[in-house]
């Protein structure tokens, strides 16, 4: 019986790295498989002589020579020992490169396109980073949030509610937010009309997919929000820019682009227009809602914070008097927190079901242990009474920043008070290239002007939250901005 004595992996098994002990010796005896230093018939040390060698448990090296087996490297002779197996796997499964045994790069032809130059996402790290509106998480109660997780897990372990369930989402929730939105919006909606999602960017990539195929025209404003038209250019959608005002979308505009494309859909975000912050007036709802009936496209209506606002009573969105031609596409991120993922979409049942089919075939389902909590804070009114809270105190953050702004900026800046939502427009007087380069260069990490653009002249600006930041940090970070402007 040959026994090569002893085996020579000492040198490449290293406990430091992070790949485990058991696959460092199958990735090493693989390789001396392949490379002949080890031949077919060759007997292996025993488990504990191995080990022993190498100083690692007995087990870690029972693990290695089992997975060998099971892949056909070596094979089991019994109280003789382990061998290299007779026959060796099939020799398209060898010759890998380092890259195929670690994961380090793809080598197969990917069908996805290159990743954009800019991330979509501001990205976290080091630096100030400057959101574009997010609320500030530390203003909600984590007390609050154990309760509702702590009593809907108890609920759900209680009722085997924690099983694999409707792709629509959680039934209490999908009430809960029904009901929301008819007696707060007056959208003519039961839970049937109502599929949870994970943010209102799930919601509205879902909703482009039932709507949108290659080749189709979407309509956006020629500012808007990035990872929206990401997602409908990701179905091949055909972008087509129209302009906006101080009242929001070019109505003659979307009719004009109407009698020259086949518009599938419109995406528009009436509340708080994203990035520009202006509401849409109430006559070009209107007429928005008569050409959708019109040219038979739908509207997808991203009403990603619509609790927040300040000067007046908010507009009815333009889903509660045309519901059937619009999409309606909601979130709890601003109001509740971004992390817990909890967005939806309204719509007709039959549109309901297409949407949930996509969930069902991308991520099953959502999370209900989640999904539940949410219903209780909605149920219990506490989700109402927080958002009240911290309407007061993002009403004041506004007017403080505002007036900072003034302070630091003067006649550098151009900007309206924004009525609702949760971050100013800002256009600068300045060149705003070097602007944005010497911010990046200080480490301030903001989303470019460019992000907002789906056309070069549509106008240039910067979107600035400041819900998210206390007096401090909104001192800070305007006067970083304020630097940066030179
Ligand atoms: C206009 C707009 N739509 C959608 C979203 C997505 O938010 P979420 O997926 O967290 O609901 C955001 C986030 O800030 C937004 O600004």
């Amino acid at each position: 019986m040959l026994r090569p004595w002893p085996v020579s992996l000492g040198d490449r098994i290293d406990a430091s790295r992070d790949v485990p002990l058991y696959m460092q010796i199958i990735q090493a005896l693989i390789r001396d498989i392949e490379r002949g230093r080890l031949a077919s018939g060759t007997y292996l040390p025993s488990s504990r002589e191995l080990a022993r060698v190498l100083g690692v448990n007995r087990k870690t090296v029972v693990l290695a020579y089992e997975d060998l087996i099971a892949q056909g490297w070596l094979e089991s002779a019994g109280t003789r020992g382990t061998r290299v197996a007779a026959a060796l796997p099939d020799p398209v499964n060898r010759h890998r490169s380092d890259a195929e045994i670690t994961m380090s790069s793809a080598v197969v032809d990917y069908r996805f396109a290159p990743p954009p130059e800019r991330p979509i996402a501001v990205s976290s790290g080091p630096g100030l980073k400057i959101d574009e509106g997010a609320p500030d998480g530390r203003l909600f109660p984590a007390e609050l949030l154990a309760r509702a997780y702590r009593a809907a897990a108890h609920r759900g372990a209680q009722g085997n509610g924690f099983q694999y369930r409707d792709p629509r989402g959680s039934p209490a929730l999908r009430e809960a937010v029904a009901t929301m939105l008819k007696s707060q919006r007056g959208l003519p909606v039961t839970a049937e009309n109502i599929c949870i999602t994970r943010g209102s960017q799930n919601g509205i990539f879902l909703a482009a997919q039932v709507l949108v195929e290659r080749g189709d025209s979407v309509v956006v404003e020629e500012l808007t929000y990035e990872p929206a038209v990401a997602a409908f250019r990701a179905l091949g959608a055909n972008i087509v820019p129209v302009g906006l005002d101080e009242g929001g979308i070019d109505i003659e505009a979307v009719e004009h682009a109407c009698r020259r494309n086949a518009v599938r859909a419109v995406f528009v975000t009436p509340h708080h227009q994203f990035p520009t912050t202006v509401s849409m007036r109430p006559e070009r709802r209107l007429r928005l809602l008569d050409l959708a009936r019109r040219f038979g496209f739908a509207i997808i209506e991203d009403d990603y914070d619509h609790e927040f606002h300040f000067e007046s009573q908010p507009l009815l969105p333009l889903a509660s008097y045309g519901p059937a031609h619009v999409l309606y596409v909601g979130s709890l991120s601003k109001l509740l927190l971004p992390a817990l993922r909890i967005g939806y979409v309204a719509a007709p049942p039959q549109v309901i079901d297409a949407i949930a089919h996509r969930v069902s075939i991308t991520d099953g389902m959502g999370n209900t242990l989640t999904e539940d909590a949410a219903a209780d804070l909605i149920g219990s009114g506490e989700l109402r009474r927080h958002g009240r809270k911290v309407l007061q105190v993002y009403a004041k953050r506004r007017e403080s920043f505002a007036a900072e702004i003034d302070r630091l900026f003067g006649d550098l800046v151009e900007y309206r008070m924004p009525g609702g939502g949760l971050a100013f427009w800002l256009r600068f007087r300045t060149d705003l290239d070097r602007m944005e380069a010497r911010a990046a260069a200080m480490g301030l990490r903001l989303a470019s002007s460019r992000s907002f653009m789906t056309t070069g002249d549509a106008p240039r600006g910067l979107r600035i939250g400041f819900a998210s930041l206390n007096a401090y940090e909104a001192r800070t970070a305007l006067a970083a901005l304020r630097q940066a402007a030179g």
